[in-house]
């Protein structure tokens, strides 16, 4: 992206992970200057697109504002997390660490650099047990982990530091995002998950009778919303999400479809504080920034299973 004469310069953190290493690739495709900051905790350097410069950082390092100095960023799309829920119940001072003291030096890293502005993943988990579906941006937050107020009081502080020093901002609250490149060991997420199973012919494991509704979104779709949120001089709070019910067992069917395979799923009790029904609203996003999500989930299943790692 040009902007007179000038390259614009994106720093994308998490960028060797699932969803920055797509917001990676799309800034890339659109001409921008893309630094990726990752400790490669969780992400994994094959990831990190060969156009960007790579620097293997924790978020959490005093060295952050030297790096910032030195590449003047225009924009932050700051997706570097410790993002899994058990974890954070697990360990909760090592979420906040990463998550809200991690998020804070990328902050201030902003604040002396003049980023113009941060973009941030924020998550459905915030608003926990829905009390009317779809879930709204004015829905009551509800936290069910340390997670969820870990994603949440970053929202808090984008808000101080635009109010303070005039760092633009918007948040966006993805629903359960899936595509390639997403992690299917350990608790990663569902659709990854029975991809690889029912790719080598295993059932599936369902929690619950497979009834349970959730609202997934594909990743291009969610790299495309935060680069157009980066483009747009609105600062705000979006959901990212397609408002469409989708439960687990339309999940097996479709993936069935796909691979022309019938694997029926090994059902088992359901999880202590397993939600049964959620999905989001999208108005706002797409009334404000015009932003549509363009892959249907058939589409979305297509293509991850499409993908070198799962074929
Ligand atoms: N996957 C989803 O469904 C979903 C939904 C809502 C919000 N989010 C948010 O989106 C963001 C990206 O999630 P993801 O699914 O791509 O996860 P991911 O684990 O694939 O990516 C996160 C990346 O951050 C890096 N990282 C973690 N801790 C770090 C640290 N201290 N310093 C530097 N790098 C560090 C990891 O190595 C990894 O590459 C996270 O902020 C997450 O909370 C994800």
């Amino acid at each position: 992206m040009n902007f007179g004469g000038e390259e614009l310069k994106v720093i994308v953190t998490g960028g060797a992970g699932f969803i920055g290493s797509h917001i990676v690739d799309l800034l890339i495709q659109k001409n921008y200057e893309v630094i990726v900051i990752d400790s490669l905790i969780h992400g994994k350097a094959e990831n990190v697109n060969s156009k960007a410069k790579f620097y293997r950082m924790d978020i959490c390092n005093n060295e952050l504002k030297y790096l910032f100095e030195e590449e003047k960023p225009d924009f932050v799309i700051h997706e570097a997390a410790q993002m899994s829920v058990p974890k954070s119940i697990e360990n909760p001072i090592n979420d906040a660490k990463v998550n809200i003291i991690g998020s804070l030096n990328i902050l201030e890293a902003c604040k002396q650099s003049n980023v113009k502005k941060i973009i941030y993943p924020a998550s459905a988990a915030i608003f926990g047990e829905p009390e009317y579906l779809p879930i709204d941006e004015n829905h009551k937050l509800n936290m069910l982990s340390q997670y969820g107020v870990s994603k949440h009081t970053v929202e808090h502080y984008l808000q101080v530091y635009r109010n303070l020093y005039g760092i633009e901002y918007t948040s966006l609250r993805c629903s359960n995002v899936y595509g390639p490149r997403q992690d299917s060991s350990g608790e990663g997420g569902v659709i990854a998950i029975f991809c690889e199973k029912m790719l080598e012919g295993k059932k599936p494991i369902v929690f619950g009778n497979g009834n349970q509704i959730r609202d997934f979104v594909y990743v291009e779709d969610v790299a495309m919303a935060s680069i157009m949120a980066m483009e747009s001089n609105i600062n705000d709070i979006f959901n990212v999400c397609t408002g469409i019910k989708t439960s687990i067992n339309d999940l097996i069917y479709m993936i069935n479809t796909v691979l022309q395979k019938d694997i029926s799923p090994v059902y088992r009790d359901w999880r202590d504080g397993d939600i049964k029904q959620s999905w989001m609203s999208n108005k706002k996003i797409m009334d404000t920034l015009k932003w549509s999500p363009k892959y249907t989930i058939l589409e979305g299943i297509r293509k991850t299973l499409n993908t070198p790692k799962m074929v």
